[in-house]
């Protein structure tokens, strides 16, 4: 089966230009100007940005709170309509299993035959054994050469303390294994929290009282404290603040091998939406907490600059009504996260490209070229090339909508950025050559999305092999 992608605008994240795009079975073979071939598919793409499929890093169709249990891969189509052809999961270890067991036993029982884009794993260190320590140098032959730790949440299975990071940290190197960490200080937040609730401070807006920058700053030095000590390479999940950014923008320049995401919502979202009325508040609480234009602004410097170089959904699909209430009485309580795998390219090019905050390679490069890079994905994912899979969005700029939940297929009752202005969309996606998106409708399959192995030394760290 061939495919002619003819007249669009090819954008990579180092380059623009007009050229046709033929594609053979799966994938990218001829890249020209002028390419006369007698294709089974001629799609004419006059008028659109010719983008590679995106790469979210940062997905939880598997995350659980208490008895609360998030929307799965049964939604991954609604990464296919933002655009996004390729996730990467977080699985917790099972506690007694190794990561390798438990990230296949989920994605037998969850994940295969079921998701509508192409998948890979990243493990969640929850049971810190010597087994555990002993097999992350394994994890790579498994295509899973990332995990991570989460340094934030008290009380939780997935709560992962100083010993443990700095463990993983040490086995981890020289396999090229990247650790990710959630930098948050657990005790603080839980004082906080304890204290906030002594004075009967319930709300969802006390979610970012006892949430503030500091302990998210603190966690984030003490971690690259701790790959420096480890002499390894550290990736830092949703940094969500100017200093946090600055901490890793610094510890790199004075050589520590450290390397930063942020998302969609610390981009765009405020802190004040935690206030709004009538329990609304509580779509908004995820972890770190939104914060104020300030360090929006900051953050939009740091893409544009590279010291941060990705920006993910941490999509996590907990409903309003089901889930988000449980904490009605107790903002402690409100299971943690937000939807919005469905909108990353739409606000990234809405509040990014359009205001002129970033360019159309940044925003190629932060929405799927780099992500593919970190998770050793980048021989066939995240870029316009020859020889990679023809994950392919053909973006309409022209288009103009409004976003909703009414509108999503996230699965989930609310919408983040319900009411915002979106300009342009992924109006036609290729999954490997398949068209699976037309006129921003999915017209996938439920099962077509594949196991993408990844690759180690994702972070290509300097003073390793
Ligand atoms: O609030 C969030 N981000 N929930 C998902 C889990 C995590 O911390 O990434
Ligand atoms: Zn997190
Ligand atoms: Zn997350």
């Amino acid at each position: 089966m061939s495919l002619l992608i003819k007249n669009g605008t090819i954008v990579t994240a180092v380059d623009e230009y007009q050229a046709d795009i033929l594609v053979e079975g799966e994938q990218i073979t001829t890249i020209g100007k002028n390419l006369d071939y007698k294709a089974a598919e001629i799609v004419d793409a006059k008028g659109m940005y010719v983008l590679p499929g995106g790469v979210d890093q940062h997905t939880h169709f598997s995350f659980k709170y208490g008895d609360a249990v998030v929307r799965g891969f049964e939604t991954s189509n609604a990464a296919a309509v933002g655009g996004t052809t390729t996730c990467i999961e977080f699985i917790n270890q099972l506690t007694g299993k190794s990561i390798t067991e438990s990230v296949r036993k989920f994605e037998q029982e969850k994940v295969s035959g079921i998701a509508m884009v192409d998948y890979s794993f990243h493990g969640v260190v929850t049971d810190p054994t010597d087994e555990l320590f002993e097999e992350i140098p394994t994890l790579p032959k498994q295509g899973i050469p990332t995990i991570k730790l989460f340094m934030a949440y008290k009380g939780a299975c997935y709560h992962s303390d100083d010993s443990a990071i700095f463990r993983a940290l040490q086995a981890s190197k020289d396999a090229g294994v990247t650790i990710m960490v959630h930098a948050e200080n657990a005790d603080l937040i839980d004082v906080l929290q304890k204290q906030c609730l002594a004075a009967g401070k319930t709300a969802p807006m006390y979610h970012a009282v006892s949430r503030p920058p500091l302990v998210e700053v603190e966690a984030t030095q003490r971690a690259i404290y701790l790959a420096e000590l480890a002499e390894a390479p550290l990736y830092v999940v949703h940094v969500t603040t100017k200093e946090s950014m600055e901490v890793v923008r610094n510890s790199y320049i004075k050589g520590v091998p450290v390397y930063g995401e942020t998302c969609t919502h610390y981009l765009t979202l405020g802190k004040e939406n935690l206030s709004k009325p009538d329990f609304e508040g509580a779509k908004y609480v995820c972890s770190p907490a939104l914060r104020t234009p300030e360090h929006h602004e900051a953050l939009w410097e740091a893409l544009r600059k590279g010291w941060l170089n990705a920006v993910s959904s941490d999509h996590c699909g907990f409903d309003w009504k089901e889930h988000k209430h449980m904490g009605f009485d107790d903002f402690t309580q409100i299971p943690n996260g937000a939807p919005g795998i469905e909108n990353r390219l739409g606000v990234l090019w809405t509040a990014g490209v359009e205001t002129g905050k970033i360019s159309r390679q940044k925003l190629v490069d932060v929405f799927a070229t780099t992500p593919a890079k970190i998770n050793g994905l980048s021989d066939r994912k995240g870029h316009i090339g020859v020889g990679y899979d023809a994950d392919i969005v053909l973006f309409d700029p022209k288009w103009r909508g409004t976003i909703s939940a009414k509108t999503s297929l996230q699965g989930v009752d609310y919408n983040a950025y319900e009411g915002m202005e979106q300009s342009g969309r992924a109006d036609k996606v290729f999954l490997r050559g398949k068209l699976i998106v037309d006129e921003g409708k999915f017209i996938g399959q439920k099962g077509q999305g594949q196991f993408i192995k990844g690759k180690p030394f994702g972070l290509c760290y300097e003073g390793l092999k």
